[in-house]
C-alpha cells in the first residue's frame, strides 16, 4: 500500500512525499449519543486512510483521490464555503476549517488512498478529514492537539458537508489506541481506554447497503433530539441536551412529546444508560452482559430511532443465533452500512462463513465481512 502510494505519488508529481494516515471506525455501543452531549464507546479500526503530500511554492492545493482516480485544484487563497456533493468537499473543508481557525497553511500537493470502504458505517469520511489536517498542518510545519484537529474535522462536516454529525468519529480517528475500545463523554470529552479481551474479536459485517442517502435522515433525527429538549427544559429547565434527562424524568412528562419526539427521547436516554453499564462490564470482563446491551441497542436503534434497514436487521439476526457470538448490533448512523459483532476469537471462522452464505442466501447481496483489530489514532507513517 504505502510503497504504490509513494510510486504512485512520484509520478503525479515527481517528488518524494511525507505519509500520514487516519483510521476508521467501529462503535460498540453508543449511538447516536455523541450529539446529545451524551456517552459513546468506538474503536479504531486497522483500516485507514493515507494521505501522501509534499509542499508546493505557491498557494494552491493539487488532490488526487487514488481510489476514484480522480484529481482536483483547489486555491488556498479562495475556499468557498458549502456543499458541492463532490468528494473534494472533504479536502476543502479542512483546509477552510484550517485557516479560519489561524492556521496559515502551505501549499500543497496530496495523493490520498484509503483501506476504509466509502458509504460502509466504518466512518471513511472521518478517516479523510483527519488525515488531511494532518497532512496540511504537518505539511506547513504547525501542529495542534488531536482533541483541536478532532473538532475542526467536525466544524468541516457540518460546514462544507453539511452534515451536522457529533465528535466520535473525529474524536477516535485522532484518540484510537490498539487493543482498546475508548469511553468517551462527549460534553466534557473526557474519555477512558477500555482493554478488549484477547479472546475477543471486532467482526465487522458490511451489508453493502450504502448510507450515502441517510445525511438528511441524520440531520432530521438531529433536529428532533433539539425539539425534545426544547420541550422537556419548559418542566425540566436544568438540562440544556438529553444527556441531561433521565428515564423516569421521561416517563413523567411523556405527555408533552409527541409519540414520534418521545421515542426519538427514550432511544438516546436508554442508550446513554446503556454505555455506562457496558463500561462496567467490558472491565469486568461479562462479554455476555455486554452483549445482550448491544442487542438492546440495536432493537432501540431500530424502533425507536428508525434508522436500521431490513438488511442491518437480518445481519444482527443471523449473527446474534451462532455459537461464539456475544452481541450484535449495527453500527455508525444506520440507513445503511455495517453491523459489529463480538465474536469469542476460537469461533470467528465459523461465523463468518455461516453469516456470508446465510446473508447472500437471504439477499442476493454477497456482504463484506472484517475480523479487525481496535487500532491506533492517526499520524505520520513511520519510514520502512
Ligand atoms: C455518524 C456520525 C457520528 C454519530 C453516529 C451515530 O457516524 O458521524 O457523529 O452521530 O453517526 O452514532
Amino acid at each position: 500500500m504505502l510503497h504504490t502510494l509513494k510510486t504512485l505519488f512520484a509520478e503525479l508529481y515527481g517528488s518524494s512525499p511525507a505519509i500520514y494516515r487516519a483510521p476508521g471506525r467501529v462503535n460498540l455501543i453508543g449511538e447516536h449519543t455523541d450529539y446529545n452531549d451524551g456517552f459513546v464507546m468506538p474503536a479504531a479500526l486497522d483500516l485507514y486512510t493515507y494521505v501522501a503530500v509534499s509542499p508546493r511554492t505557491d498557494r494552491r492545493l493539487q488532490v488526487y483521490s487514488a481510489n476514484l482516480t480522480e484529481k482536483c485544484e483547489l486555491d488556498l487563497d479562495s475556499i468557498p464555503a458549502g456543499r458541492s456533493g463532490h468528494w473534494s468537499d472533504y479536502v476543502r473543508g479542512v483546509a477552510g476549517v484550517l485557516q479560519s481557525a489561524g492556521y496559515q497553511l502551505r501549499g500543497a500537493d496530496l495523493a490520498i488512498t484509503s483501506d476504509v470502504p466509502l458509504g460502509s458505517g466504518l466512518s471513511s469520511s472521518a478517516a479523510l478529514e483527519v488525515s488531511t489536517a494532518w497532512a496540511l498542518l504537518s505539511n506547513s510545519q504547525l501542529s495542534a492537539s488531536p482533541t483541536e484537529i478532532a473538532q475542526m474535522c467536525q466544524k468541516s462536516e457540518h460546514v462544507y458537508v453539511e452534515t451536522r454529525c457529533g465528535i466520535m468519529d473525529q474524536f477516535i480517528s485522532c484518540h484510537g489506541r490498539a487493543g482498546h475500545a475508548l469511553m468517551l463523554d462527549c460534553r466534557s470529552l473526557e474519555f477512558e481506554l477500555l482493554p478488549i479481551p484477547p479472546d475477543v474479536r471486532l467482526m465487522v459485517c458490511n451489508t453493502m447497503v450504502k448510507h450515502e442517502h441517510a445525511s438528511g435522515e441524520y440531520n432530521t433525527r438531529r433536529r428532533e433530539c433539539e425539539e425534545g429538549v426544547r420541550l422537556l427544559a419548559e418542566v425540566l429547565p436544568g438540562i440544556h441536551a438529553l444527556r441531561d434527562v433521565t428515564l423516569d424524568e421521561l416517563e413523567k412528562h411523556r405527555e408533552r412529546l409527541n409519540p414520534v419526539i418521545y421515542k426519538r427521547v427514550r432511544h438516546v436516554v436508554s442508550e446513554n444508560e446503556r454505555v455506562k453499564k457496558a463500561a462496567r462490564l467490558l472491565i469486568a470482563g461479562d462479554l455476555a452482559a455486554f452483549g445482550r446491551l448491544m442487542a438492546d441497542s440495536h432493537r432501540s436503534l431500530r424502533d425507536d430511532y428508525e434508522v436500521s434497514i431490513a438488511e442491518l436487521d437480518l445481519m444482527v439476526e443471523l449473527a446474534s443465533r451462532q455459537t461464539g457470538v456475544y452481541g450484535a448490533r449495527m453500527t455508525g448512523g444506520g440507513l445503511g452500512g455495517s453491523t459489529i459483532n463480538l465474536v469469542d476469537a476460537d469461533h470467528t471462522e465459523q461465523v463468518r462463513q455461516k453469516l456470508e452464505k446465510d446473508y447472500e442466501g437471504k439477499t442476493g447481496i454477497k456482504p463484506v465481512i472484517l475480523i479487525c483489530e481496535a487500532s491506533d489514532g492517526a499520524g505520520a507513517v513511520a519510514e520502512s
